[in-house]
């Protein structure tokens, strides 16, 4: 088998190098086997977090995350919680359970901000942005134990970002205080969750702190993992445009769109577009600017195999049983999940 395994950030630094020789000990090793190369993928993260090597509960760019042959992955689009669709969220962590993926990869939205946005918000419908913190850290740790993922990459959308553009932003005074029990920058998304470097997740800014359209994750070199910017009409033509503009595979959310297209190039042979759809309750008071969206709700996932990441979609869809009633369902292999009700 071809050791190809390391996770490193894009840029040279303390970090990447430590990771570095990592990855130097395990090409050492000829012929290890799937379970063996996952095994030292599990052992390396779990020892790299416990020194905290890794060295960034967050990270501004683009992470190059090289991944063995057999390592599987669960990539969840928007979830925008707490604005999430309650009864798909239960049937999101059965699969999630039975997958028990090796790494979970978070696109972005997964968190609403409602109540820190300024679009108008109508009379009534009540923000309160300390729920929404403590919604999705208890999602997020639910998920982490349930998939029992070895680590979390957590991509930032814009959603998250409306944290920058107004607690940051606005108090550039006070922004960059440390936490003194985190030693985070105290306003930052990720520490106003609370979490430490000791938790097994990275949170990926953008270069300047920004989320939604500046940080990522490379898979093995070939395919890119981005909030995503880009909004076309048709699902499948976001990505796609994202692709043609890149040149590389893509997987992003954002659009709420699931859909893919496929294509071959001379030069870099076949490029994979993605968009992976969304997990939000389009009728929560918080989605008011959805009229008719032509949303599919969904999860993916993916397997690297040949020293590539292979990836399904999974479209959640709404269905009415033999009884007549109307539930979500979602196949995967043999196994139907389906909610209690619609
Ligand atoms: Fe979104």
């Amino acid at each position: 088998m071809k050791t190809n395994l390391s996770v490193r950030p894009s840029r040279r630094t303390s970090t990447a190098r430590s990771l570095d020789r990592m990855i130097k000990k395990l090409g050492a090793k000829k012929g290890i086997d799937v379970s063996e190369a996952r095994a030292q993928l599990r052992d390396k993260l779990k020892e790299l977090n416990a020194k905290r090597a890794l060295g960034y509960l967050a990270y501004h760019g683009i992470i190059d995350l090289n991944l063995p042959d057999g390592t599987t992955v669960a990539i969840l689009p928007d979830w925008h919680i707490p604005a999430h669709d309650k009864q798909v969220s239960w049937m999101v962590k059965e699969w999630l359970r039975d997958n028990q993926p090796d790494i979970l990869i978070i696109i972005g939205d997964a968190v609403d901000m409602f109540g820190l946005s300024r679009w108008p918000k109508a009379p009534g419908v009540i923000a309160n942005t300390q729920h929404e913190y403590d919604e999705v850290r208890r999602m997020l740790d639910e998920v982490i134990r349930l998939s029992g993922a070895l680590h979390v990459f957590y991509i930032l959308g814009n959603h998250e970002d409306r944290n920058r553009r107004t607690q940051i932003d606005p108090n550039a005074n006070v922004s960059g205080l440390i936490d003194p029990n985190t030693k985070e920058p105290f306003l930052n998304f990720h520490n106003l969750m609370g979490y430490t470097k000791s938790d097994p997740i990275t949170f990926i800014y953008g270069a300047l702190g920004e989320g939604g359209m500046a940080g990522g994750l490379v898979v093995n070199g070939d395919i890119d993992f981005i909030h995503g910017l880009k909004v076309r009409s048709k699902p499948g033509q976001s990505p796609a445009a994202e692709s043609d503009n890149s040149g590389r595979s893509v997987w992003h959310g954002h659009t709420h769109r699931l859909g893919k297209r496929s294509r071959r190039t001379t030069k870099r042979g076949v490029i994979r577009s993605y968009e992976g759809g969304h997990l939000s309750d389009r009728r929560h008071a918080y989605m008011g600017y959805a009229i008719k969206p032509n949303w599919t709700m969904g999860v993916s996932k993916g397997c690297v195999h040949g020293g590539k990441l292979h990836i399904q979609l999974l479209p959640i869809l709404p269905v009415t049983d033999a009884g007549g009633q109307r539930r979500h369902a979602m196949v995967d292999g043999d196994k139907v999940y389906k909610t209690a009700v619609y």
